[in-house]
């Protein structure tokens, strides 16, 4: 490695987002509904910023400089994105079911909602997995240390890791 800034600082970012979610799992293990939505609300605002910052800068400058990478079609990249944040809009809509609802009741719920957040952890997984291993080697390939210096200063997510709020 050089000191030539990489597309894979945002592989810490994915990291941290993964600690977010986590956040809200832990929150959810303690039965403290109330933190498991605002983790799972900070997690998705921080979800959101990475996908634009892939979706209106990144994606479309390697889908300018590279042809029929793969594994690595567009579509792949947004559609995982739409799953994704479909899964956290269920996730808000289970939430908000099980409030006031008795003890042994409530914890069937959480762990249905865990078996059904693990699915969305895969996938998670999975999508990290295509940009660490296509997106972000192919965008290091296609543009100049300037442009990835600018590029990663522009991105939402990064500032957000670097600040948390
Ligand atoms: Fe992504
Ligand atoms: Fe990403």
């Amino acid at each position: 490695m050089t000191d030539t800034p990489s597309f894979f600082l945002l592989a810490e970012v994915h990291r941290w987002l993964d600690s977010l979610f986590l956040d809200h799992q832990l929150a959810l293990l303690s039965l403290d509904l109330p933190a498991a939505s605002a983790c799972l609300k900070h997690y998705e605002r921080n979800l959101k910023l990475h996908i634009e910052d892939e979706e209106d800068a990144l994606i479309p400058l390697y889908e300018a400089r590279t042809e029929n990478v793969p594994g690595g079609a567009v579509e792949l990249f947004t559609g995982e994105h739409t799953k994704l944040t479909g899964f956290i809009a269920e996730f808000h809509g289970t939430l908000a079911t099980l409030n006031g609802k008795p003890e042994r009741e409530l914890k069937h719920d959480i762990i249905k909602l865990f078996d059904r957040e693990a699915i969305c952890k895969g996938l998670v997984e999975h999508h990290h997995a295509r940009e660490q291993n296509i997106l972000f080697p192919w965008l290091d390939t296609v543009t100049s240390g300037e442009e990835r210096t600018a590029l990663l200063a522009g991105c939402a997510s990064v500032k957000a890791w670097r600040e948390p709020v």
